[in-house]
């Protein structure tokens, strides 16, 4: 079954729907999500948006607040440019009627840390579900978009796919499209498209407590690697600092607003510890924040930390954090009468599918935007807030390069469609989840916030057994959604693993007590995988 447009977008949270906004101008779009269409990162992203808003801020501020977190691996002219490029797209999210919190006649900003100004546009604690509401209301009553809900793309369409194909050759790889698994009808289809889009944002589930939603499993990164894209900086894995303890999976969010607005971070002796690790204490960037609290936890033996909002005003407290409010209080914890115990959790992938200024990557016909990409912007480690801003940023440039280029080459008469000839429905179902536990397991224990040698080492042994028994079962087996999830999710561990061995340094997210310094002579660079 083919569907062809002249878009194809894979995810529906903000990168996704924004372009697929902007892409509808010129042409038709299909967007294939693999869950119900709100179902995204985007959905749970509580801090807000970066960007340079209030009268005291500055464009210059908020360039070295992003390099600095970034560990100065950051791509400055990338960073120049999203920072710059921000309040215009904050004003577009505005007039398709985003309800941001408002202070008297002007936007209400919070601040998180690694900020050194307020400039945190948010919806209350709720900015990502806000932002998503809007942006479906939108593209559902577009005339030229269309979407497919429970759809998941299984790989891209390549040469690799056509009928009578040659070998293909590194440096003229297009994409035409994706392979996508209708999960209700059970059928693979053909999605053609001159343009494709990966919006399949990021990867929690490769390890074992996350605050990402289940469909956040690296499935975009990994189609792009298996179809020749270039990959890079995949060991850089955000830890967000504070996580409810014991709060399920996903583990839910502390937002870092919580500590932006004056929460302090305590050990189970009370003691307010920050400050014994950074002069930045509660407000330091969150690998500093997360090396703290791992540290304070293994010195101590504890299980979790404490966030304690208890001085703050509790009706502020309250009306600032309304989400955060309730949920806790779910768990029998009054925020502001108690303390909060926290543990950091994997938050966000830095790395991801290379891609230049205007969100392409090095496959023809095929863009990458939102935490799936690694546009140069984050560096070794995200300052809070700015992936929501990353992509409505690339959203917009991307749909202005393809409006510059004008039409893509035609797609090829002969591409084939789905065979699945000589596989089964196995009956070996629990393989899918032993396997995804494995995985989840050895990341968080060898691959985590605090990494050596020998763990990594370990962690690159298990997950090469399970990448070939994953490829072996993969080739006798039918496709279904779990299948498609553990191959990618080997796929990205695997990635990970590989690039943080190959980085013989500390820098932002990735720290190994082999190598402790920052090695700027020698590593000053990117880590690439093609
Ligand atoms: P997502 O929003 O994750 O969307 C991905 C889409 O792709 C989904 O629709 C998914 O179903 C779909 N998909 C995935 N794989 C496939 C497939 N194989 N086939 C079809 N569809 C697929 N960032 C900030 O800047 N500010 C914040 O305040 C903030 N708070 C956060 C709070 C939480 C709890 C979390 C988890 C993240 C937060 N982040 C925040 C990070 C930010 O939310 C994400 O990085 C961002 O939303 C990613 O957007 P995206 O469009 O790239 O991906
Ligand atoms: C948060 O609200 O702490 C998350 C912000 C982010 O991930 O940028």
């Amino acid at each position: 079954m083919q569907n062809t447009t002249d878009f194809l977008v894979i995810g529906s949270g903000i990168a996704g729907l924004s372009y697929a906004l902007k892409a509808a101008e010129q042409g038709t779009v299909a967007i294939v999500t693999k869950k119900e269409t709100a179902e995204s990162n985007t959905n749970y992203a509580q801090g807000g948006i970066a960007a340079v808003i209030g009268s005291d801020d500055a464009f210059q501020f908020h360039i070295d607040d992003t390099m600095k977190a970034g560990g100065y691996l950051c791509r400055r002219e990338v960073v120049e440019m999203v920072v710059k490029e921000g309040p215009a797209r904050i004003k577009e999210l505005t007039d398709i009627g985003v309800q941001f919190t408002r202070n008297g006649p002007g936007l209400d900003l919070g601040r998180e840390g690694g900020h050194s100004h307020h400039r945190i546009v948010h919806a209350a604690d709720l900015t990502g579900k806000e932002i998503e509401r809007a942006l479906l209301a939108r593209v559902s009553s577009h005339p030229n978009i269309s979407i497919f809900e429970n759809h998941i793309s299984i790989d891209l369409i390549t040469e690799h796919h056509l009928f009578g194909a040659g070998k293909r050759s590194h440096d003229s790889i297009h994409c035409w499209g994706a392979y996508v698994l209708d999960v209700d009808a059970n059928v693979v289809k053909t999605f053609l498209a001159g343009t494709t889009l990966l919006a399949t944002g990021g990867a929690g589930h490769v390890y074992l407590h996350t605050t990402n939603p289940l469909i956040a499993t690296g499935d975009g990164v990994a189609m792009a690697y298996r179809a020749g894209a270039k990959i890079s900086n995949m060991e850089f894995i955000q830890f967000h600092p504070t996580t409810l303890f014991n709060s399920g999976s996903p583990s839910f969010l502390i937002s870092e607003a919580v500590r932006g607005f004056g929460a302090v971070l305590r050990n189970r002796q009370g003691v307010d510890f920050m400050r014994k690790y950074d002069s930045r204490g509660d407000l330091a960037p969150r690998d500093v924040v997360a090396r703290a609290i791992d540290s304070e936890l293994k010195r101590s033996g504890d299980e979790f930390v404490y966030l304690d909002v208890r001085h703050c005003d509790a009706a502020k407290t309250r009306s600032h954090f309304p989400n955060i409010y309730e949920r806790c209080l779910k768990h029998g914890i009054d925020i502001t009468k108690d303390l909060i115990p926290v543990v950091p959790g994997a938050h966000y992938s830095c790395g991801g599918v290379v891609t230049d200024v205007d969100g392409a990557t090095t496959i023809n016909g095929l863009f990458a935007i939102g935490e799936v990409a690694m546009t140069g912007l984050h560096g070794a480690n995200r300052l809070a807030s700015n992936s929501l801003l990353e992509a409505v940023v690339y959203s917009h440039r991307a749909a202005e390069r393809v409006q510059r280029n004008g039409r893509r080459d035609p797609i090829p008469g002969n591409i084939l469609d789905w065979d699945d000839s000589g596989t089964n429905n196995s009956e070996e179902w629990v393989l899918i989840s032993h396997n995804r536990k494995e995985i989840q397991q050895l990341m968080w224990d060898y691959v985590g916030i605090v990494r050596s040698n020998h763990r990594l080492g370990r962690a690159q042994r298990r997950i090469t057994l399970i990448v070939d028994e994953v490829k072996d079962f993969y080739k006798r087996t039918k496709v279904s959604e779990g299948l498609i999830e553990l191959r990618n999710l080997a796929c990205v561990a695997d990635l990970i693993i590989r690039s943080a061995i190959e980085r013989k340094e500390s820098r932002g997210l990735h720290f190994t007590t082999d190598h402790p310094e920052t090695d700027d002579t020698n590593w000053l660079r990117d880590t690439v995988i093609n």
